[in-house]
């Protein structure tokens, strides 16, 4: 763990150290998709990390897929993340806010308009999903026409100036884990026949509009994109030919020089290699499976700048202090992780003093 407690410099700011909190999800927000109100707390508990990543955060009312996530569309949604910002920087923290939409990966019972959800194309993921009513086979999704995948695109930018509005350090583009812009990635997520379907450059299209959209929004400094080559999550697989889709996508990425890639890693080791040649300024690796005594281990290899950990950072407020020290960490507890409960399996997960 040489390299973990060194600091750098991501986009226009100084971190602490490198370890990052990955975005997770804890569908805590209330009804109208406003942080709840124990969110600054969690969120600034955890400030010693590097970086904090947000949950995923929908730009849109179609973005969402899951009970009790947050938005970033509404003046009150903003007003409800600007206190999460302002906490995590009282507490010495950074903050990025993850931009998720997951297109196909949701039910009407769980988003405000009840209305089907958007996909590249009518294909369902073939998974089921959590809804106010129990648990639910996800239906077959509405293709975007071109129009609506102009208005998603804007979405994004929107959701990134409000991000920022927010006052948060920047926004995280969810390119990973099965949701809109895998999908449009995914070889059997994406059958269309035009632009944005097909060859590996049509597959990856709406990812960079996405991007370059946000970018020229915020600004290159503000922003992040996310990755998981060949998880298959949500059931997206991009094919045979995925090495390459991704060498293409990171390629043209690497062009618009923004201040991150977050890439969730399954042991595809050449892929990663390929994309820490290919990506020249930070990468965040998310190694998927590792021990703790191994969480420095890609950066002393030089396979990453900084690494991000999910599930330990839940459990442990103090996990920088806790690693530091070797000490022995809290368990995430699986209840709680979705299921808001108040404080329990939030912010009462204790520290070592
Ligand atoms: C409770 C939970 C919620 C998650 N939600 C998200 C999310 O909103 N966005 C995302 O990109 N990844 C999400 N993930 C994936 C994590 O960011 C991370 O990649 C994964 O947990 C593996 O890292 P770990 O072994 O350090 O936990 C979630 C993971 C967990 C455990």
């Amino acid at each position: 763990m040489t390299k973990l407690w060194d600091p750098i410099n991501l986009g226009n700011l100084r971190l602490k150290n490198r370890l990052v909190m990955a975005p997770m999800t804890r569908s805590r927000a209330r009804e109208n998709g406003v942080v709840g109100e124990l969110t600054p707390q969690y969120y600034a508990q955890r400030a010693s990390m590097g970086l904090i990543i947000s949950e995923g955060t929908q730009p849109s009312p179609e973005g969402q897929g899951y009970t009790g996530t947050p938005g970033i569309y509404t003046d009150e949604q903003i007003s409800g993340w600007q206190r999460v910002s302002q906490a995590v920087h009282d507490a010495d923290g950074k903050l990025f806010i993850q931009l998720m939409h997951v297109g196909r990966m949701s039910h009407p019972d769980n988003i405000p308009s009840h209305k089907k959800a958007v996909a590249p194309s009518a294909i369902a993921p073939g998974e089921k999903i959590f809804t106010g009513n129990g648990m639910k086979n996800i239906p077959v999704p509405q293709a975007l026409t071109i129009t609506q995948i102009e208005e998603t695109i804007n979405d994004y930018r929107r959701g990134a100036r409000a991000a920022i509005e927010a006052g948060a350090d920047g926004v995280e583009i969810h390119g990973a884990n099965g949701y809109l812009i895998h999908q449009f990635l995914g070889e059997n997520s994406n059958e269309r026949d035009d632009e944005y379907g097909g060859s590996i450059q049509n597959r990856a299209r709406f990812a960079l509009e996405v991007a370059k959209a946000v970018v020229e929004e915020v600004g290159a400094q503000k922003v992040g994109f996310r990755i998981s080559p060949m998880n298959m999550l949500g059931g997206v697989n991009e094919g045979q030919n995925g090495a390459a889709l991704y060498h293409h996508l990171v390629s043209e990425l690497n062009k618009l020089d923004f201040a991150y890639l977050h890439m969730m890693h399954v042991g595809h080791e050449a892929v990663l290699a390929d994309i820490r040649q290919t990506w020249k300024n930070p990468l965040i690796v998310n190694r998927v499976g590792r021990k703790v005594s191994e969480v420095g281990t890609d950066l002393d290899a030089g396979n990453a700048d900084l690494v991000s950990v999910g599930t330990w950072a839940l459990a442990n407020p103090d996990l920088v202090e806790r690693l530091k020290a070797h000490a022995p960490l809290n368990e995430a507890d699986a209840n709680t992780l979705y299921i808001n409960n108040g404080a329990v399996g939030y912010t009462d997960y204790p520290t070592l003093s």
